[in-house]
């Protein structure tokens, strides 16, 4: 496993720029890593946790913030929350080497355990916003998440050179 912080990166900015403007009481950042959305979340909820799986990179994170825990999802909190986001680690791949970005296989196994996860921590009516890829079989994520009870709408895409981003807005 690649203990590397995952930097911000298109994907990052991609979801600040559709996210900036949410506001509440308790929000949730799956997938910390440097802690960027972590911190931009603080700005506007009350209350803000960062979970990561990777306990080197959540020790030393690059955008501090209070909250910190070393979990799956949200796995280790008993807190429903307004808001959740989590930029995936969405890729399709046959084997997780890259913990920050190799999402298994379909890029649908490791996203299945956090959407398994963030299930049982989101309000009725909360809002969990994710980004996925034409890169993996982003289909497959959200009529999971819809069997999971939840509505969904693709709120965003970007086109980059290789690749669209797709941004998925998913309400209980
Ligand atoms: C693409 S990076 C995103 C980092 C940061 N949120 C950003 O947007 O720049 C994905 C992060 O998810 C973390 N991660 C991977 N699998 C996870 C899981 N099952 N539960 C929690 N975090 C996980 C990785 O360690 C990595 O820091």
């Amino acid at each position: 496993m690649k203990n590397e912080e995952y930097p911000p990166s298109e994907d990052t900015f991609f979801i600040v720029e559709n996210i900036e403007n949410e506001k509440g009481n308790f929000a949730l950042d799956v997938g910390s890593g440097s802690g960027y959305l972590t911190k931009l979340l603080t700005e506007n909820f009350s209350f803000v946790v960062g979970t990561d799986i990777n306990f080197p990179v959540l020790s030393k994170q690059t955008y501090k913030t209070q909250n910190l825990i070393c979990c799956n999802g949200s796995d280790a909190l008993n807190v429903k929350f307004d808001f959740i986001v989590c930029n995936l680690p969405y890729l399709a791949t046959d084997e997780i080497i890259d913990i920050a970005t190799d999402g298994g296989k379909d890029g649908f196994e490791i996203p299945k355990k956090i959407f398994d996860s963030v299930n049982n921590n989101l309000k009725e009516n909360g809002k969990f916003v994710f980004v996925t890829s034409s890169l993996s079989k982003y289909q497959k994520l959200i009529d999971y998440v819809e069997k999971l009870g939840m509505k969904t709408r693709i709120i965003a895409k970007k086109k980059l050179f290789f690749e669209e981003l797709i941004l998925v807005e998913a309400i209980r």
